[in-house]
């Protein structure tokens, strides 16, 4: 019986890992599920984003799998640690990727995050000792909007909702952003620094090492490069918002 990896966000953000994900594991099955009516979570209490995403992954778990990513930087900030002690196979969450940035530059850090993420004991965790070079911003309303815009993000007014600061890097600390990536960089005119790639990587070295993944180092290689064309039967986009999210992914990711 075929094995899945689970995709799970609050909404269409999580495509844009999923997308990663896709390109690093060429031969692996994805099943995608995005809370999209209960989105932004970032507004909302951790236990209730807790309980969200608990909801999400019980839908996800009605499949066999083989490991899954909280492609949500809210979620992971709330839910991580419960989701990891209930399911035995591995799973790899999203954070603001602020030590890269911070590596990039010898500037202020701008971390772009939701409201949740920013207050998150995990967010101080990852600012500890650096709070003097990172601004912490929620640009309010921008989830809501990139939601609402799906198939035409690059369409949203970002100076409506981007703080005008100085930085030397710009971390998009959600998954939504992940969509205006070339955007916001423009906008602050500073490279933009995001957690997928390496959440797409920790997840293939993880499941290389309990060896669950079907195939070598080097055939992944081969057939990173043709990713696409087996795409569309790689992924089933389960919950309410199915066909929304199935076709932004067709739509922003394989054409
Ligand atoms: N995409 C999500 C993140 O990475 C959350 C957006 C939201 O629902 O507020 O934080």
């Amino acid at each position: 019986m075929d094995e899945y990896i689970a995709v799970f966000d609050s909404g269409i953000g999580g495509l844009t890992v999923l997308a990663a994900c896709m390109r690093q594991l060429p031969e692996e099955k994805f099943l995608y599920f995005g809370d999209n009516g209960r989105a932004p979570y970032g507004g909302q209490t951790a236990e209730e984003i807790c309980r969200f995403t608990s909801e999400g992954f019980a839908r996800l778990a009605a499949y066999p799998l083989k490991g899954a990513v909280i492609a949500c930087n809210t979620a992971t900030a709330a839910a991580a640690a419960a989701i990891r002690a209930r399911y035995p196979f591995p799973v790899v969450g999203l954070e603001p990727a602020v030590r890269p940035a911070l590596a990039s530059c010898a500037g202020k850090v701008l971390v772009l995050a939701t409201r949740a993420t920013l207050a998150s004991a995990r967010f101080a965790a990852l600012a500890r000792g650096k709070e003097d070079r990172i601004l912490p911003r929620e640009p309010a309303g921008l989830v809501g909007a990139i939601e609402a815009n799906a198939l035409v993000p690059e369409r949203i007014g970002l100076a409506h909702y981007l703080p005008a600061e100085d930085c030397g890097a710009v971390v998009l600390g959600c998954t939504h952003y992940v969509f205006l990536r070339r955007e916001i960089s423009a906008f602050y005119g500073v490279p933009a620094f995001d957690g997928n790639e390496g959440a797409a990587r920790r997840l293939a070295s993880l499941l290389g090492e309990k060896g669950s993944l079907g195939h070598s180092a080097a055939q992944t290689n081969k057939c990173s490069k043709n990713w696409k064309k087996s795409a569309k039967k790689r992924v089933i986009f389960l919950g309410e918002a199915k066909n929304t999210n199935k076709c932004v992914y067709f739509a922003r990711f394989l054409t």
